[in-house]
C-alpha cells in the first residue's frame, strides 16, 4: 500500500477483465445481486468496495440505486468510469483506514471477489459498519476455508508449464464460516443469507474456486 492510500494495484488486464469474466463463465455479480435484490430500493445509495470495472454494481444501477465505488487500481477505475454509470469513483486502498466517507454515508455496501485477497478482514468490516446506515445491507464474497484447508495458498495461473515466465502468482486467503460470523457479530451485523457457488474455473490448472456470498444487515452501533 502506498502512503497516500491510492495506487497499490497495477492492472494491465483491466481493459480485458469483463471479457475474461464472460469467457470463464463467472456469474458472481448476478449471484450477489440476486441474493440482495429483495432488500434494495430505487434511489438508495450503494458503495462497492473494490468496484473494479463495475460488473457487480452495474446491476444495482440498473435497479435504480446510486453507485459509489473505490478501488486501488487506476486502470480498473478507468474502465468503470468509461461505462458512465457510477456517481462517484475514487482510488483508495481498502487496507487504508479510515475510508474517505462520513458516518452513515450509504444505504448498502457490497464487495465481490475482493476479500479473498486479504488475510485480515477486520479493517473492512470496521469501516463498513461505520459508513453504512442502520438497517443497511452488507453483501460480500469470501473463499470459504473448509476443514483441513490451509487459510492461505498461492494461486499460479498462466505462463508455460514448468516455466516462471508469464506466470502470475497471487496469495489467496480463505476464511471460515465461523470467523466470518464472528466478524459480522463483532461489528453489529446480523447474517441474513449465505450461499456457496462456483466462482471461477481454471481448467488448465485443474482448479475450481468456490465462494461463499454473505448478505448481512447492520442492526446496531458498534
Ligand atoms: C477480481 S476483481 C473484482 C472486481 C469487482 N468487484 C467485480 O466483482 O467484478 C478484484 C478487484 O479488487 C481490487 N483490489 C485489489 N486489492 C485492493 C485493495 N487493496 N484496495 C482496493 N481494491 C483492491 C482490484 O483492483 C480489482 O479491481
Amino acid at each position: 500500500m502506498n502512503a497516500d492510500c491510492t495506487d497499490s494495484t497495477h492492472n494491465d488486464d483491466a481493459p480485458y477483465y469483463d471479457k475474461q469474466v464472460a469467457e470463464h463463465g463467472c456469474h458472481g455479480h448476478e449471484v450477489l445481486f440476486g441474493l440482495m435484490y429483495e432488500y434494495v430500493k430505487p434511489g438508495e445509495t450503494l458503495l462497492d468496495i473494490g468496484i473494479g470495472t463495475g460488473l457487480a454494481s452495474f446491476l444495482f444501477h440498473k435497479a435504480g440505486l446510486r453507485i459509489s465505488g473505490f478501488d486501488s487500481s487506476r486502470e480498473m477505475l478507468a474502465v468503470c468510469e468509461s461505462k458512465g454509470f457510477a456517481a462517484q469513483l475514487i482510488q483508495h486502498d481498502l487496507l487504508c483506514v479510515p475510508y474517505p466517507y462520513a458516518v452513515d454515508s450509504f444505504n448498502h455496501v457490497i464487495s465481490l471477489g475482493v476479500l479473498n485477497f486479504f488475510a485480515d478482514l477486520a479493517p473492512v468490516f470496521e469501516e463498513t459498519a461505520r459508513i453504512i446506515r442502520p438497517q443497511g445491507i452488507f453483501a460480500f464474497s469470501v473463499e470459504e476455508q473448509k476443514q483441513a484447508q490451509p487459510a492461505e495458498y498461492v494461486f499460479r495461473v498462466g505462463g508455460d508449464p514448468g516455466e516462471s515466465n508469464g506466470e502470475i502468482a497471487v496469495s489467496m486467503h480463505r476464511h471460515s464460516d465461523g470467523h466470518i460470523r464472528e466478524l459480522l457479530a463483532r461489528h453489529g451485523f446480523t447474517p441474513l443469507k449465505d450461499y456457496e457457488f462456483l466462482a471461477d474455473r481454471y481448467p488448465s490448472e485443474g482448479i475450481d474456486v468456490y465462494f461463499n456470498a454473505y448478505v448481512a444487515q447492520r442492526v446496531q452501533n458498534t
